[in-house]
């Protein structure tokens, strides 16, 4: 399996600077992850990134944890932490893997596992880490239902010559219902879905483990 977490830590200064592409999708998904979290619960993020969703998220939760494979990611996320008043909240080097302190309330992944290889592996870590009827909550870029737009065709086109080149990561963009029998066949109930945004499909899932 490839270590992608230098592609990564390489872009992360970047990564930190780029605007949400769809604010309302950003704003609608983060409202209704609130709405499922408790002011008392043990909450993990993994692929946290520069730790943006983590912040924004503290304020609703009793302490989280925001784990992420890259060291750049996890470098700009504390530096963020530290800017922040939140007290109750922790940035680690990790991939899902790597975590071994006990389950947690909820369990995030925001636009993390479509670049996962051994995607079904991660999940049956996720279903370790989240306690019998805890939530897992994740939003996914998934393959279009039906014809792929010719912009987005284009786009995908030129991700491999990309990855080929070190300048894109892995990816793979299941068709929604593939990703939500992944998500069911690793021990979990499925209870809110929605693609947010639109195009391309990012599958926001809401999951209880069973
Ligand atoms: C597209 S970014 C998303 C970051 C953040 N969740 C967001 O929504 O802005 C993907 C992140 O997942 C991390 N990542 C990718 N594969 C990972 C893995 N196997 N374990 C942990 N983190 C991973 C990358 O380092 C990167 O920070």
């Amino acid at each position: 399996m490839r270590d992608n977490s230098k592609f990564w830590t390489k872009i992360s200064r970047k990564y930190a600077r780029d605007a949400i592409s769809d604010v309302p999708a950003y704003e609608y998904t983060l409202d209704r992850t609130k709405s499922y979290l408790g002011v008392g619960d043990r909450v993990l993020e993994l692929g946290c990134g520069t730790g943006s969703t983590a912040l924004r998220l503290a304020g609703s939760v009793g302490h989280l944890v925001a784990t992420d494979f890259s060291e750049g990611m996890i470098e700009i996320a504390r530096e963020k932490i530290a800017d922040s008043e939140d007290a109750n909240i922790e940035a680690r080097v990790a991939t899902p893997a790597d975590i071994t302190d006990g389950t947690y309330d909820a369990v995030l992944g925001f636009n993390l596992f479509h670049l996962v290889e051994d995607v079904d592996g991660a999940l049956a870590d996720v279903a370790g880490l989240v306690k019998p009827g805890g939530l897992f909550i994740s939003k996914t870029v998934c393959a279009f239902s039906g014809q792929t737009p010719l912009k987005y065709r284009l786009m995908f086109s030129l991700i491999k010559p990309a990855q080929w080149l070190g300048k894109a990561p892995f990816a793979r963009f299941d068709p929604i219902d593939v990703w939500e029998r992944r998500i069911e066949a690793a021990g979990f109930e499925i209870v809110e879905t929605g693609n947010h945004p639109v195009a391309p499909p990012s599958r926001y899932v809401v999951a209880r483990r069973v």
